[in-house]
């Protein structure tokens, strides 16, 4: 157990600006994640007094709905999925500021009449005519609600566009709308969501690597032997086949959460900490990743099987999936970074649905010791020293060092030191989305992807979707409740290697 040197007083509670004020838009508020992330990460920076002073939310959807019956709806999903306590005089103060506009994304009209009603919150509410605009729609959506919003523009108060995954659906798709939202608003008002970047644990792998001495020379080549990136979730598809059978694995998941957590693994350390120079470096591990053949990538759909002990149906079964669907729900992959830090070194990286646990991890595999001085005997315990990052659940990290066995003789075995979110820090984590609106409201886009991220992102997605073209796998392929098809296992064993124990 690691003890933190740190005023627990200020645990979690680190001095920020408060943003200026501001009217929040959510297009698609009467939609899932307006409930299940963005309503609860506003209760919770309410609560703790983060959100501006002047602030207002305005919520629109096709859905008619009054503005108490929008409130009542909100209260529900922050009451079942905030993380912190109901209290109603934090959610008063919320509430007061809230107010729906039923709108239909296609027309003008409606357009006109949002326009109207930000005019009156900004009397109301002293918002001064600064806007955040939340994208919780499909892309195809987006594009018309783009130019209603640049056609409106007025007055000095600022914009700030949010804009939800996916984005776009290929690279062409992603490059016209970065063109389209290029030529009315500028990069820095452009905040494209990657939600696991908000999570601390993604955080502190920077803070891991560059905040300390004793990591950055050891991480190369040289020391590395490999990387093993693995998403893996126990729940199937929640009920959204319309979306997943388009989507699948591959750009649900790799285009973006994966690549991300890639791309902080391999970047090289920015000159500072501003939202330039850390995606500067980024991209470029996005622009060196070399594109995988044939032979390094996997894909999988799961079948009928067992999640902690309940029968699960397969893939092709669950509603509104194709019974001949060819959507894979797992992808596994061997990149390789072409640069001097990485060269050779592979990054097996892996993520599926219906996995026999939910877990998010980032393995950093160290070369064996050069020459160990013991008897072979002695060492037989002894497995190669892991670096192990538990981006959830279970947040923290752990590295596996070789210790003597107490007792005579010379017997050595795998320990582990472990860091522990949960007992080194009192305050609970806050959510990814608390983290990424708040930054958004200050304008602070490092946490963001920016325009030359997401199309590396894609080209790489391309690439390997084109290739999938000209074969068909017999799917499903592996049953739920496993890791994943053999050809997965096969993908390391191939090089001497295996995916670290379960
Ligand atoms: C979303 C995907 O981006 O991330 C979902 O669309 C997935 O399919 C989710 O379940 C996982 O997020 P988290 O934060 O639970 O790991």
């Amino acid at each position: 157990m690691i003890a933190t040197e740190s005023n627990p007083l200020l645990d979690g509670l680190q001095i920020r600006r408060r943003p200026e004020p501001c009217v929040l838009v959510i297009y698609g508020a009467s939609g899932d994640l307006t409930q299940r992330k963005l309503m609860p990460a506003l209760y919770s920076l309410a609560y703790r007094h983060l959100l501006p002073e002047h602030f207002a939310v305005v919520g629109a959807a096709r859905s008619e709905e009054s503005d108490d019956e929008f409130r009542e709806r909100m209260k529900e999903a922050v009451r079942k999925h905030a993380r912190d306590e109901f209290r109603q005089e934090v959610w008063d103060e919320l509430a007061n500021g809230m107010r729906y506009c039923t709108l239909d994304f296609s027309d003008a009209a409606g357009e006109d009449q949002l326009t109207e009603l930000l005019r009156e919150v900004d009397s109301e509410r002293g918002t001064q005519g600064n806007r955040v605009y939340y994208f919780a729609v499909p892309p195809s959506a987006i594009e018309t609600l783009i130019r209603e919003i640049a056609a409106r523009r007025e007055g000095d108060g600022w914009v700030r566009l949010i804009v939800e995954k996916p984005f776009g659906h290929d690279l062409a798709s992603a490059k016209h709308l970065n063109e389209l939202i290029g030529e009315q608003f500028a990069e820095n008002e452009v905040f494209r969501i990657d939600h696991y970047l908000g999570k601390e644990t993604v955080q502190n792998m920077l803070a891991l690597r560059f905040a300390n001495g004793i990591f950055e020379p050891i991480w190369n080549r040289q020391f590395i032997d490999h990387v093993q990136i693995t998403v893996a979730e126990s729940i199937g598809i929640e009920g959204r086949a319309a979306f997943y059978e388009r989507a699948g694995a591959i750009r649900d998941i790799f285009q973006n959460h994966l690549l991300q957590l890639v791309a902080i693994t391999a970047m090289e350390p920015p000159s500072d900490f501003t939202a330039d120079s850390v995606r500067n470096e980024k991209v470029k591990v996005l622009r060196s990743l070399h594109t995988p053949g044939p032979k390094s990538v996997v894909r999988g759909q799961y079948g009928r099987g067992f999640i902690e002990g309940q029968e699960v149906p397969g893939y092709r079964e669950e509603e509104g999936v194709s019974p001949t669907s060819m959507t894979e729900t797992f992808v596994a992959a061997k990149l390789y970074v072409d640069n001097w830090r990485w060269a050779d070194t592979p990054i097996y990286v892996r993520m599926g649905k219906r996995l026999p646990r939910r877990e998010t991890t980032i393995a950093i595999q160290f070369k064996r010791a050069p020459h160990p001085p013991f008897e072979e005997t002695a060492a037989e315990g002894l497995r190669p020293n892991v670096l192990l990052i538990h981006v959830q659940p279970n947040e923290g990290m752990s590295l596996a060092i070789g210790a003597k066995v107490p007792g005579q003789g010379m017997s050595i075995r795998t320990v582990h030191m472990d860091f522990l979110y949960g007992s080194a820090f009192r305050e609970g984590l806050p959510e990814a989305y608390e983290r990424l609106v708040l930054d958004a409201m200050l304008g602070d886009a490092t946490l963001f992807t920016r325009a030359d991220e997401i199309e590396e992102q894609w080209a790489l997605v391309d690439a390997i979707t084109a290739a999938w073209q000209r074969d068909r796998p017999a799917f499903p392929n592996y049953a739920a409740g496993t890791w994943g098809p053999p050809s997965a296992d096969e993908l390391l064993h191939r090089d001497g290697r295996s995916w670290r124990r379960h």
